[in-house]
This record gives C-alpha cells, structure tokens and sequence, in this order.
C-alpha cells in the first residue's frame, strides 16, 4: 500500500482522508447524534454508525464506561501473560479481529479483497486472528472474506450471514477444506438492511437448523449476535463452540443494552459449556481487561479495524492490535492479574 503508515496517528490520519463524509475518526467513535455516521439518515445505507438513533451503538461505549477498576499496586513485580488459546491456535492476545464486510462501498477507499487481506494479514503479524464477514455482493461461489483465507492458508473464520441452509453448507464446505480453525453465523445477520437493501435473503434460523449446521460443520462453530441468555442456551444446547455477545455494533436494533451490560448473564448460564467472546464500543486495552472481567474470554475489534486497514492496510492493522495489546498488558499488571485466568470479577470496583 502507499503511503505506508509509521504510526497509529498516520493511520488514523489516512483513514480520516480515506472516508471524507462517511467516517471523522473521532478521538472517541461512540455514535454520539452528531457524529457524521450517526446523523439523520433517511433510507440511505447505513455506512459505519448504528440502527435507528443509533442507541444500541452508543449503549455499548455507555456500558462499558459503567465500569471501573481496581488498581492493585503491592506484591511481587511481574511481567502479564496475555496468550490466549483459541480452537488450537495460540495468540499473543484475546484480542481478534471482528468480521465486518462492504468496505469498497466507502469511497471506493480499498477494495473488498484487499481489506479482507489487510486484516488478516495484519491480525496474523500481530500475532493473533481475524474473524471475516459476508454481505450482499459476496457470491457463493466467489466470496471474498474466502478468497482471502485461502491466501491465508486458511488462517482466519469466516462469519456468514445467515442465508438459506443449502448456500450456507456450500460455503461452509468451502471454509472447512481451506482449514480454518472454525466457523461461525451471525445470526442477528438477519435484521442485516444491507441485505434487504439488495433484495437478498436472509434467514432467521431455529434451533434444528442450527443444530444442522453445527452438526454438518463437524468443526468449532460460532453463533454470533447473542444477547440473551435464553438465546445463548438454545444455541449450546444445538451445539455450538462458542458464542459471541454482539448486537453488531448497534446496526439491526436500536435501544438495546450494552454488550457489558448483557455479558454476565449469558457468561454465567453457558460460559461453563462454550467458549464466550465479546464485542461492541471495545475501543482500548482497558475496555479489553473489563469484557473478560465480565466474563468474556476474549474480544473482537469492529470499527477500529476498519479504520486501521483502510488507513493503512495490514501495516495499519498491526499497528492498531499491538497497541491494543499493550495497553491491555499495562492494564493486567495495574490490576494485579498475571495471567488471563487471573482476571474476574475481583477487578472491578
Ligand atoms: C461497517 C460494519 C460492517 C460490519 N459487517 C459485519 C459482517 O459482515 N458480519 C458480521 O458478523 N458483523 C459485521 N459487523 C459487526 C462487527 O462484527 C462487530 O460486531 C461490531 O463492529 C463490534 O462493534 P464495534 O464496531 O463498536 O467494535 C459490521 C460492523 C460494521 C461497523
């Protein structure tokens, strides 16, 4: 890529030039009602802000800032151990890149393979892994976020929109001889309006449909979109892996809570049988060491992503997770937790 960034401010620089009109890359992205992605809208796309009022997307950064932490100064020096273990890989962090998608739609900025490209890549040389999105203009048999694992060697998971049960099985069987280390749904994909935009089907599923997929899948198999424990037991119960705690970052329903605010309930009720990731208004190291004291075992990184890899490719990516990893590492020793395992409840304040 040109230009290539030496710093997060580079980055951040290029990508506000990139995204003239669509994205400020304000100091804070919480979807404030003034914000340009937040403003009143009528029937146009959606772009980078949140549903309706844009409250679900605010929620998240609201819910999140709630939260407050103990600082633990006295014991013995240490340095913190962020690895994370995620279906047989081990990462530097519990830090993943979040499936997004339609990124050539801003400003024709990158083209859709090259952003898939860049986060993976850029995930994969900081050391951890990027989950991969799907929308409307991803074919079944040409389906970028694929194309892009396969340049990968399979390193990445690809999250498909919950289209009918035969297109998912075609990409699924796809996904899973390129070797990745799972597979997932996001299954609030449903509510997608970029979808219905485009006159595509989307599905909600029921629990059998699921259980199918998983079933069929034979791999790791991730439900994306929960926000109810009831919802997150039906989905164990069909036998998924691993949940992640999303309301897509407030963009299929408007006025829901926080992810922070819904996570214990669901960590609780399945944490104990599936793995639970988090995501939503994550935004720094801080807010990282909060979702897993909540009870999530790791996190996913939406819009900073997508301004770190429009802004400056994988380079820009990179950048943008080891600085999340720092400031992470900084916070577990300012709360006293050495290890991953080390972080609850006993953290907040
Ligand atoms: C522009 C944009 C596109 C997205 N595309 C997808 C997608 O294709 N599949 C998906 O599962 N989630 C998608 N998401 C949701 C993200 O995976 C994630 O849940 C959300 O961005 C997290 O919130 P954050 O942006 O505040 O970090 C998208 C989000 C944004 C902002």
């Amino acid at each position: 890529m040109e230009n290539s960034p030496l710093t997060l401010e580079d980055v951040r620089n290029q990508a506000r030039e990139k995204l003239k009109g669509i994205c400020a890359v304000y100091p804070v992205c919480d979807g404030a009602a003034d914000r340009i992605c937040q403003r009143e809208n009528y029937g146009k796309a959606i772009g980078l802000g949140g549903a309706g009022l844009g409250g679900s997307f605010r929620a998240n950064l609201e819910a999140l800032a709630k939260v407050k932490l103990h600082t633990r100064v006295v014991g013995e020096p240490f340095v913190p151990d962020s690895t994370f273990s995620f279906f047989g890989l081990t990462l530097s962090m519990p830090i993943l890149g979040a499936s997004t998608s339609g990124m050539s739609s801003y400003n024709q900025a990158i083209t859709e393979l090259d952003f898939c490209r860049a986060t993976l890549a850029g995930c994969r040389e900081a050391g951890t892994l990027s989950f991969r999105g799907d929308t409307h203009f991803y074919d079944e048999d040409d389906h970028f976020a694929l194309r892009a694992i396969e340049e990968e060697g399979g390193r990445g998971v690809p999250i498909f929109k919950p289209r009918s049960q035969d297109s998912l099985k075609k990409l699924l069987a796809r996904a899973i001889e390129l070797g990745v280390p799972a597979v997932g749904v996001d299954l609030d994909g449903h509510g997608s309006t970029n979808f219905a935009r485009a006159g595509k089907a989307v599905f909600r599923k029921g629990p059998e449909e699921i259980r199918h997929l998983v079933e069929w899948a034979g791999v790791p198999f991730i439900a994306k979109g929960i926000m109810h424990p009831d919802d997150a037991q039906a989905c164990a119960d069909a036998g998924v892996s691993a949940v992640v705690v999303s309301n897509h970052g407030g963009r299929v329903l408007d006025s829901t809570p926080g992810t922070a605010d819904v996570l214990p309930s669901i960590a609780q009720r399945v944490g104990h049988r599936v793995l639970v990731l988090a995501d939503g208004g994550v935004r720094n190291g801080y807010d990282v060491l909060k979702m897993l004291a909540l009870g999530a075992k790791a996190v996913l990184i939406g819009r900073d992503l997508i301004r770190a890899g429009i802004g400056g490719g994988a380079p820009g990516v990179r950048l943008q997770m080891e600085h999340h990893a720092r400031v992470f590492r900084q916070a577990m020793l300012m709360t006293g937790c050495r290890r991953l395992p080390e972080i609850g409840p006993s953290v907040i304040a």
